[in-house]
């Protein structure tokens, strides 16, 4: 059954904003685990945070990593109160609909779109053990489909709104989770740039609070800053 402790395991959590969400929810108290696909970088980042942050090599991008991670983290732990599907790729060349590739798409899905879909079959069913179960998966406005599109990154767009939709199903099929989709603004990160105007501590705000603070009937919806946002 569920333990007083909180555990968390955030993909991609090497660098950037994951990171961030990582340290951030270490110092509300939570265990985490970094999740990241390079030992050397997951290792180096745990040992940053400290002793509540434990490396779990996990690639999103390949399922059998993902399902070896999940019997893993099961030997360790007995229960998953949060998982924050973070980690994501925009490919090189990702700047024309029109010329988009079969292999810039397809890697691109899988990572976005696939990867959190397949963490949280993995994961699930550590989570359910937890009292308060959540999937956090950090989207991008950029995949909105409410007010059209404006050309950038598509393929990384497209797979943000495959990403929205994952997490609207989700959240159909785990009443007990809260289960929600979520955009940090435009972050100073090695994919968001230099020119960002958002902080990594500003951008993993919003992530930490559905992780650990928003109210569990919050659920199958997108948000940006707290707020509910359209689709
Ligand atoms: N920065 C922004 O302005 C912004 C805006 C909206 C949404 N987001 C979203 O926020 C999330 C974090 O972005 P960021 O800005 O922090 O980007 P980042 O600095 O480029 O970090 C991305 C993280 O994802 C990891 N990753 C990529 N592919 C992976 C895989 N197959 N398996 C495991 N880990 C993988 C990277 O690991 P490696 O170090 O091994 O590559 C890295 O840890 C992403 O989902 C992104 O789409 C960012």
């Amino acid at each position: 059954m569920a333990t007083a402790e909180r555990i968390a395991l955030v993909t991609g959590a090497n660098k950037g904003i994951g990171f961030e969400v990582a340290r951030q929810l270490t110092s509300k108290g939570f265990r985490v685990f970094i999740g990241a696909r390079d030992e050397k970088a997951g290792r180096a980042a745990a040992k940053k945070i400290g002793a509540a942050a434990t490396f779990l090599k996990i690639d999103v991008s390949h399922q059998r990593s993902i399902q070896e991670a999940a019997k893993k983290l099961a030997r360790v732990v007995d229960h998953l109160d949060v998982l924050v599907n973070n980690a994501g790729i925009i490919v090189d060349g990702d700047d024309a609909i029109l010329k988009a590739t079969p292999g810039q798409f397809e890697e691109t899905m899988r990572t976005n779109a696939l990867g959190p879909l397949m963490m949280a079959e993995a994961f699930q069913p550590l989570l359910a053990k937890a009292s308060a179960p959540r999937i956090v998966n950090v989207s991008s406005s950029g995949g909105q489909l409410h007010d059209g599109a404006d050309g950038w990154s598509p393929i990384y767009c497209i797979s943000k709104t495959a990403l929205n939709g994952v997490t609207s199903q989700l959240a159909a099929a785990l009443p007990k989770f809260a289960v929600n989709s979520v955009c940090p603004g435009w972050v100073r990160t090695d994919m968001g740039g230099s020119g960002a105007p958002r902080s990594v501590a500003q951008g993993a705000e919003g992530i930490v609070w559905l992780a650990a603070d928003a109210p569990q009937n919050l659920t199958g919806k997108f948000l940006q800053d707290r707020k509910i946002i359209p689709w």
